[in-house]
């Protein structure tokens, strides 16, 4: 699959990109209040008792700022942060020996935690418990297991998906949090925000046109920033205005509903091959030329949670809005 602009996923340029843009502070991070205000309210008691915080699950799509929040907790805890990912321990003494370096109070951040090996799970259970760990020595008939006292420390566990996680996990974690995706207004606010970081001069007609294309995602926000400010830096006088911003994005084939040619792609063929649906999920991915699971994972999702895509018992259809959206007659008798 190629690469797509309007990826949620991280990019090497991300990496590089987004260190730089994070809020360091709560009051700083703008949008997703519902869990702001529940972070604000434990951080604060936390910080009364002397103790540490309880153990965080922040689920939700990529790009909205996971990591960020596990940043600014710590920061607002005054501790030290450690960040890893599910995939990245592959065994359970290397899950031991990250627990035993943590100090007291320490925020120990896994993203993608839903993709933890089973055994590699099972030491995060007495540890987020009892702040403990089993540590066997020896084999055979002679392996004893001996306990090691952990540091009081706050797990901070994302997964794009709570559903994935097992019981016994999900069930340790005293705060869970959904991020939701952010509004227009949220996002031309972040991207003010990041123009102000990286010195770049943006009006707020400039920061709303990139926020309307960015599908809800400060991560996607951000990364168009960066392309309109080259764009406006080699063809005008860096400078952003709506309609540079427009231009820019056009020539990037992000279009004003954040669609990228892909999308478009798939809702014309929709439209003029299959007469608006239902169309089944194979015959349109065999349409296309990608795999079925290609099109339910990356490409559908954001097309029928804008209303582009209706799926009904019979297969996927294209909705009026699609129609008006590319200019074309809407299909009659489906
Ligand atoms: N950068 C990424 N997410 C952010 C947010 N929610 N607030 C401010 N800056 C951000």
């Amino acid at each position: 699959m190629a690469k797509r602009i309007i990826t949620t996923d991280a990019t090497e340029e991300d990496y590089r990109l987004e260190p730089g843009l994070r809020p360091q502070r709560l009051e700083d991070y703008i949008g997703q209040e519902k869990a702001k205000s529940t972070l604000k309210i434990f951080i604060e008691a936390a910080k009364q008792r002397h103790d540490s915080l309880d153990h965080v699950l922040l689920y939700g799509p990529p790009g909205l700022g996971k990591t960020t929040l596990a940043g600014i907790v710590a920061n607002e805890m005054g501790v030290n942060i450690k960040i890893t990912s599910g995939p990245a321990i592959e065994k359970p003494g290397e899950m031991a020996a990250i627990l035993n370096n943590l100090q007291e109070g320490d925020v120990l951040f896994i993203d993608e935690i839903h993709r933890l090996n089973r055994q590699v799970e099972e030491v995060l259970y007495p540890a987020m418990e009892d702040f403990s760990i089993d540590i066997v020595i020896g084999k055979g008939a002679s392996a004893r297991s001996i306990r090691l006292d952990l540091p009081r420390f706050t797990l901070i566990g994302a997964t794009t998906r709570a559903g994935m996680l097992t019981a016994p996990l999900r069930d340790r974690f005293g705060v869970v949090n959904h991020l939701e995706f952010y509004t227009e207004k949220e996002l031309q606010t972040i991207v003010t925000r990041s123009a102000e970081v990286l010195k770049v001069q943006i009006d707020t007609r400039g920061a709303l046109e990139i926020s309307k294309r960015s599908r809800g995602t400060p991560r996607l926000a951000n990364r168009l920033l960066k392309r309109v400010r080259d764009y406006a830096q080699v063809r005008y006088d860096g400078r952003i205005t709506a309609a540079i911003a427009a231009e820019a994005l056009d020539l990037l084939e992000v279009d004003r509903h954040g669609l990228d040619a892909t999308d478009r792609e798939i809702l014309s063929l929709m439209i003029d091959k299959f007469g608006g649906g239902p169309v089944g999920l194979d015959t349109l991915a065999a349409a296309i030329g990608e795999d079925a699971g290609t099109i339910e994972d990356v490409y559908e999702p954001y097309l029928i949670k804008n209303g582009f895509i209706n799926r009904t018992p019979k297969g996927r259809v294209a909705t009026e809005l699609a129609c008006c959206h590319l200019g074309k007659a809407i299909p009659e008798a489906r």
